[in-house]
């Protein structure tokens, strides 16, 4: 049976509240999600290291970053080494993705890469084997609260055909962006396993259960 993971995304949490939003999802949620900005590879910006340093050393669970920076090959490493689990770089920011992918698992993390909606699966297809996870963006990134792109499913399904092919522990297929009680099923039938879930869960009156709500709906389908 496949494990599901949900990672909830902080972007759109009570900003001055943190400890206590990331206390609501804390006993359901397997990743925290951190998304760092800089306002040149995308029209915004959050966290900085200062900030990531902290969240990722008070978090009681495990911290995903995503790193929606332009330069990564210098930057990477230094989340994995103030202790995220997981570094999650996009493929468009760098001239040199094995670089990248070394400098994240030589500071200790696990290795994420991220391709943005219009970049074709086939370009990094050849580095799925070297990665830990692989994110496929399902908006625009830069912003939470925007609406799910399933015209992005085709290429988490033939994601899907290429992880299934490689030995255990195979990369693990995240989505980001507009995934929802109403869209995370389609995402799972495409074959994603890893979920960021943002605005639909701080939003929820209680995001716990919006999280128990989504692993319901991944291990059973939606219940008639
Ligand atoms: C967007 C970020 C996401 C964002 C998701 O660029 O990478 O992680 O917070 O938020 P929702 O779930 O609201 O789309
Ligand atoms: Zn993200």
């Amino acid at each position: 049976m496949t494990s599901f993971r949900i990672c909830p995304s902080i972007l759109n949490a009570d900003q001055d509240r943190l400890p206590q939003e990331i206390a609501r999802i804390a006993l359901d949620a397997e990743l925290l999600h951190l998304d760092i900005m800089d306002n040149i590879f995308v029209p915004n910006k959050t966290f900085d290291f200062a900030q990531s340093k902290a969240i990722i050393e008070e978090s009681p669970i495990p911290v995903d970053v995503h790193l929606m920076i332009t330069d990564p090959d210098h930057l990477a490493a230094s989340y994995a080494q103030a202790g995220a689990a997981s570094v999650t770089f996009h493929f468009e920011a760098t001239t040199d993705p094995a670089g990248v992918i070394a400098s994240i698992r030589g500071g200790g993390a696990r290795v994420g890469m991220a391709i943005k909606p219009k970049t074709e699966l086939e370009i990094v297809a050849q580095f799925i084997a070297d990665i830990d996870m692989l994110l496929i963006m399902t908006v625009e990134p830069g912003f939470g609260g925007q609406s799910f792109m399933s015209d992005m499913m085709p290429k988490v399904k033939k994601a899907r055909t290429i992880i299934d092919l490689l030995p255990n522990p195979r990369p693990w297929l995240q989505v980001d962006g507009g995934i929802s009680l109403t869209t995370i099923e389609a995402a799972a039938t495409a074959g994603a396993d890893t979920f960021v879930v943002g605005s639909a869960l701080f939003k929820a009156e209680d995001p716990a259960i919006a999280i128990r709500e989504m692993k319901n709906i991944l291990n059973h389908g939606r219940l008639a």
